[in-house]
């Protein structure tokens, strides 16, 4: 009977799963899957519990934050869960005026550009985020054997909102800053490294298994100023939870030519858009590390066959890394059938089972 099939597979503990086993680049059951952006607004199941609650404020209550993060391991089974939150939540914790609008994204009501606007910044302590501990808690309870991904926004990434004052296409304040006062701008950076560090603690001292810092925007930059301007700033995060021995995943979208700063930079898993193949990637990044990526998330707009053929694409291209972690090479998008997404969880399971 099925109550006597070997269970020799089923970890005990978020330590056993294959996700973390990938990211060790252990050898693993079958290739580990989640998604970016898999905790939102493709579920139904989540625009209802979201109905009528500003998104800032749906991140400060523990018992909603727990439903939303569980939502995508019921439906899809995925091999992790990333905690429901936002790359913003850290800077509103510490008095920063901002408010997440909806079809835009973060605003900020007084952006920050010179020296005296560096007041805004404070340094996080764990109570300014006392809901995330209560959450974490609540919900490795509830997740068993899988593991809970924490995240933050890289300090590139979050200086890019709090320059601009809301989304960019071309980053033109946050570069002219970098470019035409490097004292300030590293200064902002320095900041937001102790900010991020601090958030990212918290999730990992409350139970993370594993954290990834979002630099979702650092494809912007020439590898030259990558170095010189940002590296320094995600160096210091990674550095500040190195101690810790969870897992640290870096990604960005458009980074095929910083992959290997990516890596330098401390991670023990880097993310790959889907620009790069996966064994391209894996030489740029250089041995050592494990990679996260990276099927086109407009894939899943295609019919299932179209969608099974570039999923092996990624898994061929991946097959001979150390460690691999199916991955989107960006978020899910809102309007993606959460259907496809449950289908292309099991596709990768059955294609990768060893
Ligand atoms: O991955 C997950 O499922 C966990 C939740 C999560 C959210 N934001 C929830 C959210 C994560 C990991 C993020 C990270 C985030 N936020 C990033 C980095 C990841 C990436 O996509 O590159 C960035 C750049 C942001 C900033 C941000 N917040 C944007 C660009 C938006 C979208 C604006 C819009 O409406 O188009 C948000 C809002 C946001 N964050 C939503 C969710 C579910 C949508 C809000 C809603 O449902 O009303």
């Amino acid at each position: 009977s099925a109550n006597d099939a070997p269970r020799a597979q089923q970890p005990s503990a978020p330590y056993d799963s294959a996700f973390l086993k990938a990211c060790r680049r252990e050898p693993v059951p079958h290739t580990p899957v989640w998604f970016m952006r898999q905790a939102g607004r493709s579920l139904p199941e989540y625009r209802k519990v979201r109905e009528g609650i500003p998104m800032l404020e749906s991140c400060m209550r523990p018992e909603l934050v727990t439903e939303i993060t569980l939502q995508p391991v019921r439906r899809h089974g995925v091999d992790a869960a990333i905690y429901f939150s936002d790359i913003v939540v850290p800077l509103k914790a510490i008095g920063i005026d901002l408010d997440i609008k909806p079809g835009v994204g973060p605003v900020v009501e007084r952006p920050i550009r010179t020296r005296e606007d560096l007041a805004q910044l404070r340094d996080l302590t764990p109570e300014d985020v006392s809901y995330v501990t209560e959450a974490i808690g609540l919900l490795t309870r509830e997740l068993g054997a899988t593991p809970l991904i924490g995240f933050a926004g890289a300090p590139f990434t979050l200086a890019s909102y709090l320059v601009e004052g809301g989304p960019s296409r071309t980053y033109e304040n946050a570069k002219a800053m970098m470019y035409g006062d490097p004292e300030l701008w590293a200064d902002l950076l320095d900041r937001l490294s102790d900010i991020t560090a601090a958030f990212l603690k918290v999730q990992i001292e409350a139970g993370a298994s594993a954290v990834q810092l979002f630099d979702s925007w650092a494809g912007a930059l020439a590898p030259v100023d990558y170095r010189r301007s940002v590296l320094p700033a995600s160096a210091k995060v990674f550095e500040a939870v190195a101690g810790y021995g969870v897992p640290r995943i870096h990604f960005g979208v458009g980074t095929g030519e910083l992959l290997g700063l990516m890596g330098e930079a401390g991670a023990d898993v880097v993310g790959v858009d889907w620009r790069v193949p996966m064994d391209e990637a894996a030489r740029r990044v250089g041995p050592g590390k494990a990679l996260q990526g990276n099927l086109d998330p407009t894939v899943l707009f295609a019919p299932t066959e179209a969608v099974e053929a570039k999923t092996l694409e990624v898994l061929d291209s991946a097959k001979d890394l150390e460690g691999h972690i199916f991955n989107l090479g960006h978020g899910v998008m809102p309007s993606t059938d959460p259907d496809a997404l449950t289908r292309l969880v099991e596709h990768v399971h059955t294609r990768t089972v060893r």
